[in-house]
């Protein structure tokens, strides 16, 4: 990208795809749970693979992706993160360069929950005689249980993406820590100059997206 990724002690820190990808949990969650209420179960149906696409795009994404978006940048260790921890108790933490050590395992957290909710979704079934693609997969016993843990797992999420939103207040309110902003606009204002960190190429989003889609697509159709 020709941009200019740091200028005025500010550092692009989320790149394009990634944002993207965020915003669009809210909306397909929103979707998803809206069509379910209503019955509307292609729509549910629908949304579920889209959230699938992206949650496998993410995946490979913190492989392949920019700096802060890997998840060898962000995925700290047991006793780093209990450092930042007490760090935090002690008002003493310094602002992060993308996910904290402990954001960072919440993310892990989310996208493994997300990723169970999509999965065990192409194997549920309800009284109606809609059936996600893969239940005829499974025995009918594994399939009943497969659709209870769908069921469950999205209570649990609730719970997560609640202890998200109280993370962000937090960091916010008594931290001084704006996250939400550099998640729309890509850019943290940092005390001191900071070194532009990798963004990868936007074609290699798009071509790793279209990839993906297209297995996923194989993989609904074809079952
Ligand atoms: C409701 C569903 C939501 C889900 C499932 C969700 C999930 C996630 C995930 C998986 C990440 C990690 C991003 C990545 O590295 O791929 C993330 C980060 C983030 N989310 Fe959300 N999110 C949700 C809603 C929101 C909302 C409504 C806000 C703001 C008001 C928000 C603000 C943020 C921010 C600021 C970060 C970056 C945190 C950091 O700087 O480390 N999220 N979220
Ligand atoms: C991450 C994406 C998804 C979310 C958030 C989600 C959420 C939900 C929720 C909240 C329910 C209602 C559970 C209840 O009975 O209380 C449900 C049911 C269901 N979902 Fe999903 N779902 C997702 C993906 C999928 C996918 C990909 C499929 C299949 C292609 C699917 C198929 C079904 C079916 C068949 C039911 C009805 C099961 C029943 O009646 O209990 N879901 N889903």
């Amino acid at each position: 990208m020709a941009e200019n990724h740091q200028a005025n002690g500010r550092v692009y820190v989320w790149d394009l795809p990634l944002r993207l990808f965020h915003w669009a949990l809210p909306l397909l969650l929103g979707v998803s749970w809206i069509s379910v209420e209503l019955q509307a179960m292609t729509l549910h149906e629908l949304s579920g693979y889209a959230m699938l696409t992206l949650l496998l795009f993410r995946l490979a994404w913190g492989v392949i992706g920019s700096r802060t978006a890997r998840f060898a940048y962000f995925v700290r260790g047991v006793p780093h993160t209990l450092e930042y921890a007490r760090a935090l108790r002690s008002k003493a933490a310094v602002k992060h360069i993308g996910h904290n050590p402990l954001g960072g395992w919440m993310v892990l957290l989310l996208l493994t929950v997300l990723l169970l909710q999509a999965l065990t979704g192409l194997f549920a079934h309800d009284v109606s005689g809609t059936a996600g693609p893969l239940a005829g997969w499974v025995s009918y016993d594994a399939g009943e249980w497969l659709t209870g843990f769908h069921a469950w797992n999205f209570d649990v999420l609730l719970g997560l993406v609640g202890i998200h939103l109280a993370a962000i207040v937090y960091y916010a309110r008594f931290r001084a820590d704006n996250l939400v902003k550099p998640m729309l606009t890509g850019y943290k204002d940092v005390p001191h100059a900071h070194e532009p960190l990798h963004v990868a190429p936007l074609w290699q989003a798009v071509l790793l997206l279209a990839v993906v889609a297209a297995t996923v697509y194989a993989l609904v159709r074809f079952a």
